[in-house]
């Protein structure tokens, strides 16, 4: 759960299953840190091949899911497939590897050489915006581990990489939340917090900008963006209204692009998902329970919405409002 740095990262048998003194490939790096090594691997096959990232997942369907909706929602594919522990292409890995592996599905996802969103110093609207869009889709992901909009904990930033102005997100989980729990209670009010353009969650527009806040003081839930505020407020360089309006804006494109969602979309996900983890032993069903949460997250959103508009706070998103997002050199 901890941000990993790159000081932490240990180079493991780099001439993982060749004997040739003189060969060099495949290279692997585990990463770990002040906890001890993780469960995930750098690995560069040769000096042609990009490296790739490999993960020995605790929940390959929900990872596989998260990474598919993130995708539809308009951020870079990372995923790049899942890897049995007993095919051959499993064993592969292990000897490429070079150090035992659990007995688990690993997944590979491409390496992207970016700068986690933790050692950021700067980050201007474009990166902002994104990250508005980031903290809905991490909200329907149930995601504890990136944004701490919804979530009662400080939030874990090393999960977002910026490659040029490009926010990347990795580690990618989906939760389904406990019955009972706040979870849907919290959504609502960031609904109405990003539908309203913080009308209706104490954003007070124009507020001058505050001194960095400790990380005992992003706020309370109820004022679900204006913890996101909070905590990136150390990071980037704008005032906190600015940052305010601006992750507010990237989060309603993101709302509006989810409520535009129709059966079709589901299913097109659905079919995403199974088709990526085909051959894993876990059966369409377990995608089902996540789709279902989805599904009841977006007839909660359409309720929001009509509640506001009938109120008169809906607020909607202008084409010119948009920042377009550069591609990395
Ligand atoms: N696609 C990627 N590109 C570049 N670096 C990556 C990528 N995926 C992971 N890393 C690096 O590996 C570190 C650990 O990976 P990850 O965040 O997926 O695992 P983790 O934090 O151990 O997961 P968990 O939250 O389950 O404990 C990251 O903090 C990052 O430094
Ligand atoms: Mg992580």
């Amino acid at each position: 759960m901890d941000a990993t740095s790159p000081e932490h990262h240990q180079v493991k048998d780099s001439a993982a299953g060749h004997s040739h003194p003189d060969q060099k490939y495949p290279i692997a790096y585990h990463f770990a840190d002040h906890n001890g090594p993780k469960c995930v691997w750098r690995l560069e096959r040769d000096e042609h091949t990009p490296p790739v990232i490999i993960k020995a997942g605790h929940n390959p369907v929900g990872e596989v899911l998260a990474y598919s909706f993130l995708e539809k929602f308009g951020f870079q594919r990372i995923f790049q497939k899942v890897i049995l522990f007993s095919s051959d292409e499993g064993r592969a890995l292990r000897q490429d590897i070079g150090s035992p592996l659990p007995p688990r599905t690993c997944i590979a996802t491409t390496f992207i050489d970016g700068t986690p969103l933790d050692e950021l110093h700067g980050g201007t609207d474009t990166e902002v915006q994104q990250l508005g869009e980031l903290t809905v889709a991490d909200a329907l992901l149930n995601n504890t581990d990136r944004l701490p909009a919804i979530t009662n904990n400080f939030g874990n930033l090393a999960n977002i990489l910026i490659d040029g102005t490009r926010v990347i997100p990795i580690d990618s989980h989906v939760t389904l939340p406990h019955p009972g729990s706040m979870y849907h209670d919290c959504l609502s009010r960031l609904f109405e917090d990003i539908l309203s353009h913080g009308e209706l969650c104490g954003h007070t527009p124009g507020m001058p900008a505050k001194s960095p806040r400790s990380q005992h003081t992003l706020g309370h839930l109820s004022h679900p963006m204006q913890r996101v505020v909070a905590r990136l407020s150390t990071i980037v360089p704008l005032d906190e209204t600015t940052l305010g309006n601006t992750l507010r804006l990237g989060a309603r494109l993101a709302m509006f692009k989810f409520l535009s969602w129709k059966q079709a979309d589901f299913d097109e996900l659905r079919l995403t998902v199974c088709a990526r983890l085909a051959g894993h032993e876990s059966t369409c069903e377990s995608v089902d329970a996540y789709l279902q949460h989805l599904s009841a997250c977006h007839n909660q959103l359409q309720q929001v919405r009509d509640r506001l508009q009938l109120r008169g706070y809906l607020q909607r998103v202008s084409t010119a409002e948009i920042v377009s997002i550069a591609s990395p050199a």
